[in-house]
Parts: C-alpha cells; sequence; structure tokens
C-alpha cells in the first residue's frame, strides 16, 4: 500500500511589514467600500505600512500600481524585501537570537548603532519596529529613531511567510515603488487612473500633534498644496480619495467637495459631518 503524504502549503495575503503611525489596516472595509471598481493604473504616495496597496493588489485586479513615499529608509525596506528577502530573513533571524537573551540591552544597542549595509540598515528598522514601545516609527528633529523599548513576551521578529509574499507582490513588473514627494509622485496622470492619499493628519488640536514621520514635518502648507493637487486632479477627470483628521481647517479647505465627505467614527461611517458629534472620528473625501 502507498501512503500519499500531502503538503499543504498554508499562504496568506501580503500584508504591512512594519506597524506605521496612520495605518489602515483597521479601516479596510470602509476605505474598500470607497474605493472605484476599475481603474487602470492606482497612485498611493503616500504609502507608509501600504495596508491598502497590499489589500487591493493581492486581489489580484488588474492595474499598474505606482507607490511612493518621502520616507527614504522605508522606501528602502521596500526595495530590499523585493530584491534580497532572503538575506534579510537571515539578518533578523540573528536580530531575534541575540533579542531573546537580553532584550532590553539589545535593544539599546541596536537603537545606537548606524550601520551601512543596505540590509543591515533595513532589518534595524525591522527588528525596531517590532520591539520598541507601541511600535511606532518616530523620529526626532535630527533625524534619529528615538524610541524608548517596548515591553512584548514574544514580538514576531521574522515574519518569513509575510516577508516573502510582500517580496513576491513587489516584483511584479506592474509594481514600481520611489522615494519622492507627493507632488511628483503625481505628476503626468490622468483620466482612468485612481489615486489613494494619506497625508499626516492636519492636528485637531494644538496639543495632539503627530508629524514627525521623516525628519521634515508635513505643515498647513503641505495641506494647502494637497488640496490644490486634489483639485487639479479632479479636472483632470482622476479619481481621488483622500484620509484626514476631522478637524475645522480640513473641512474649509475642502468645503467645495462637502458632497463626497464621509465621516468615519469608530468603526460606523455617517455621511454627514457634524461639528459637535464627539470621540474619534475622520474623514474620507472624494471627487466621484
Ligand atoms: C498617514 S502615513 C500613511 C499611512 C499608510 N496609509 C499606512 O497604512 O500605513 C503618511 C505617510 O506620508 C509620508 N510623507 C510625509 N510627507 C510626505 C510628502 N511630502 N510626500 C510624500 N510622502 C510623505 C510619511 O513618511 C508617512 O509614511
Amino acid at each position: 500500500m502507498i501512503l500519499k503524504q500531502q503538503y499543504h502549503v498554508i499562504s496568506v495575503a501580503p500584508r504591512p511589514f512594519v506597524k506605521w503611525a496612520g495605518g489602515k489596516r483597521q479601516l479596510l472595509p470602509v476605505i474598500s467600500e470607497n474605493i472605484p471598481t476599475k481603474f487602470d493604473r492606482y497612485f498611493e504616495p503616500f504609502l507608509g505600512g501600504g495596508a491598502v496597496f497590499f489589500s487591493l493588489a493581492s486581489k489580484e485586479r488588474k492595474a499598474k500600481w505606482f507607490i511612493s513615499d518621502l520616507n527614504s529608509d522605508l522606501v528602502l525596506s521596500y526595495n530590499t524585501i523585493r530584491d534580497n528577502v532572503k538575506e534579510l530573513v537571515t539578518s533578523l533571524e540573528k536580530h531575534a537570537q541575540h533579542y531573546s537573551k537580553d532584550s532590553s540591552g539589545y535593544y539599546y544597542k541596536v537603537r545606537e548603532s548606524n550601520p551601512k549595509n543596505e540590509i543591515d540598515r533595513v532589518s534595524r528598522l525591522i527588528f525596531l519596529n517590532k520591539t520598541c514601545f507601541n511600535g511606532l516609527y518616530r523620529v526626532n528633529s535630527k533625524g534619529k529613531f528615538n524610541v524608548p523599548v517596548g515591553r512584548y513576551a514574544n514580538p514576531n521578529i521574522v515574519n518569513e511567510e509575510n516577508l516573502y509574499q510582500v517580496s513576491k507582490i513587489l516584483q511584479s513588473k506592474d509594481v514600481s515603488i520611489k522615494c519622492q514627494d507627493f507632488e511628483d509622485a503625481l505628476k503626468g496622470i490622468g483620466q482612468g487612473d485612481f489615486v489613494y492619499l494619506d497625508p499626516p493628519y492636519q492636528p485637531v488640536s494644538s496639543t495632539a500633534s503627530f508629524t514627525s514621520y521623516t525628519d521634515s514635518d508635513f505643515d498647513f502648507t503641505d495641506q494647502e498644496r494637497l488640496y490644490n493637487k486634489f483639485k487639479a486632479l479632479d479636472k483632470k477627470g482622476v479619481k481621488v480619495l483622500l484620509s484626514n483628521s476631522k478637524s475645522d481647517e480640513i473641512i474649509e479647505l475642502f468645503h467645495e467637495y462637502s458632497d463626497g465627505i464621509v465621516e468615519i467614527s469608530a468603526n460606523r461611517f455617517i455621511n454627514s459631518v457634524s461639528k459637535n458629534r464627539t470621540g474619534h472620528s475622520e474623514l474620507l473625501i472624494k471627487n466621484y
């Protein structure tokens, strides 16, 4: 009798390989509902962890994907995962081994290091992201990563299967990734294209500001620059969807698109913007 052994390859869809401030994984259901069913080219110029890109591109939609971000370490990470995933996994395994012996001491040693080699730079970023307090990437005004160690019993430092899935999707000839400002990313696009904009949010109050993803802040003049780009794309017939905070400045800036504003409050979404509603809310603004 021949015994047949069956091997099941467990394959999951790729998802963000870093936890990123403003990450959109929780909001994917409502964002997906607001994305057009058809487009030829997809542009996401504030990529961050890429939750929306991974969710759409892994569903085998036929499109060309143009993803970018101004954070050069982040873009280097995407490129390294695409081109050198095996070496990256080996480097992360070394971090995991050292961390298991002396988590706090090893964390601060890595935080102080400044590797020149690209693979080591990226594995440092992923290692710090998985083990730092709150898992947030935040640099100070000198561009230095300054988050203290987090308390994790068993952080998933080497998520090998996901890194290989991410590598596979980035290797597609239909995916282009660049490090650039959003305005450069949105040059030369037109009808049939779709743009998802997820910029650093306009602070809701002067004390609640978090805009340091890179060492240069995204201030209100950048929000205005973004609004002007939104408007120019709208005139060209491009479909544009934007996430931002429910702040008075953003509601005022985009008032001519008020019919296309969806307020997302916790896990529900509400079609009118009320200034009196309390609790955490944010906005989706679209021109279609
Ligand atoms: C809210 S986060 C995006 C979060 C992302 N949607 C996710 O799911 O993780 C904003 C991103 O914009 C990037 N950024 C900041 N200023 C930029 C600029 N002028 N042009 C392009 N990207 C910029 C930051 O590096 C950051 O990754």
